[in-house]
């Protein structure tokens, strides 16, 4: 097989995976750098292909076998979004075929193909009068957003299909963002600082982690810069007794280590126990050391035995809405129904983890989400019920968009109040 088709053929598994089998792209088996960038550019622009392919065909694609339509949708993306010439994109999807067990299906692919690479200019102009099909993105969110932020939609749907930058975390309690920026630079690592963002160093272009100097001895962690807002509103300080509640894999308990400049108790808490060993991995590598446990937080007694909390971080399982510029496959995996399944969810945690604060201390909730249901209402539901408990000012909320600095996160700062 050629070079080509053999990247094709992994990369259309790939999206078939998470097209059609609603796998998450980060579970997908290795793939070489060329065949994951077919399949997360195909996974980015797949709600503007499949509509075009599917002008194309006479039958519903539904009836298609999944192989087939997959390789239809990311040859397509390689006509439109790449370099590669047409005709040998055609002629590669042809070749697929055979791998992807449809030899049979190897005219079909041509002819749709064919035709595909011939109109997709005039498919293109009819379908792209929609603004969730122009920007790829499901109808459903465009309405979500239309209603949350409407003087952004534009702007927020079109930076869902940008490259994020890779922003680096500097530890400034044992190095300076600019000796950080000088040692990449001395690899040949251009990057800049971000303003607003005191531990922040954004790179011109992504490297691999292990290159960066002083990642491996934990000087550096790859976050974005939106993620590391979460420390630094929750401040944590030397001595305290702290809850990163749904920590895993580490990021932003790393940070809150390093932030707190001295010693605190910090309980690192995830119900995902293969996740949490990421956390201890992550912790060894920074040379910082927390207690760790497997807790279920919708539980209301998941806690019990530990004495109060000074600070509390509640990262939810959220949407993740707010990062789909990383993660493009999200587009094709939530579905309307999961928004108030997760606000269910963050209310549980919320409740479980509020009952644990100390009288005067602070919790912040965090969401990578840019739902007002999963953010706003479910802190107005908690606050509604819970007269102890007070927001500390408005919230802070991250928009994604286009060149935005950071990915879309929300934060609400709660006190308890004092002696309660
Ligand atoms: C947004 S991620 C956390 C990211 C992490 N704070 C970081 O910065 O690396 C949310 C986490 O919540 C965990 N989680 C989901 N449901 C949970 C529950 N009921 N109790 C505790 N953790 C939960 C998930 O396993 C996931 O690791």
């Amino acid at each position: 097989m050629k070079e080509g088709t053999a990247a094709l053929v992994t990369a259309t598994r790939a999206v078939m995976r998470v097209a059609h089998d609603h796998h998450s792209a980060d579970d997908a088996p290795q793939a070489g750098a060329a065949a994951r960038a077919i399949a997360l550019g195909t996974l980015r622009w797949y709600l503007r292909l499949a509509p075009a392919i599917g002008q194309l065909l006479t039958r519903p694609a539904a009836g298609m076998a999944p192989a087939v339509h997959a390789l239809l949708v990311t040859a397509a993306h390689q006509v439109v979004y790449s370099r590669n010439a047409p005709e040998g994109v055609v002629d590669a999807a042809v070749d697929a075929t055979r791998a992807l067990d449809a030899p049979r299906a190897s005219g079909f692919v041509n002819a749709v193909l064919r035709r595909f690479v011939r109109e997709h200019g005039a498919l293109f102009a009819k379908l792209d009068a929609d603004p969730a099909v122009r920007h790829a993105h499901p109808r459903w969110l465009v309405d979500a957003l239309r209603k949350e932020a409407p003087g952004r939609l534009e702007d927020i749907l079109a930076g869902g299909n940008e490259r994020a930058p890779m922003t680096l975390r500097v530890d400034l309690s044992r190095t300076s963002v600019a000796a950080a920026q000088a040692a990449c630079a001395a690899r040949g690592i251009a990057s800049r600082p971000l303003a607003g963002f005191d531990a922040a160093l954004v790179l011109d272009s992504p490297a691999a982690a292990l290159d960066l100097p002083g990642f491996a001895e934990g000087l550096l962690s790859v976050q974005d810069a939106g993620a590391q807002r979460a420390a630094a509103l929750l401040a944590p300080r030397g001595g305290m007794r702290v809850l990163d509640a749904c920590a895993a894999p580490g990021g932003k308990t790393g940070h809150l280590l390093e932030i707190a400049g001295g010693d605190i108790d910090l309980l690192a808490v995830d119900s995902d126990a293969d996740r949490l060993e990421r956390v201890a991995g992550n912790l060894d590598r920074l040379q910082r050391r927390a207690r760790l446990a497997c807790l279920d937080l919708r539980d209301a007694g998941a806690l019990a035995g530990e004495a109060p909390f000074d600070r509390i971080l509640i990262d939810a399982p959220c949407s993740a809405t707010g990062v789909i510029r990383r993660h493009p496959d999200i587009k094709l995996l939530r579905r309307p129904a999961d928004i108030p399944a997760f606000a269910r969810v963050q209310g549980a945690i919320l409740a479980t983890c509020f009952a644990h604060l100390a009288p005067g201390g602070r919790l912040l909730y965090a969401t990578c989400s840019v739902l007002a249901a999963e953010n706003g209402r479910v802190v107005e539901r908690f606050l509604a019920s819970t007269p102890t408990a007070r927001l500390d000012g408005p919230p802070e909320q991250w928009w994604p968009g286009v060149g935005a600095p950071t990915d879309g996160f929300h934060y609400a700062s709660l006190t308890k109040a004092p002696g309660t």
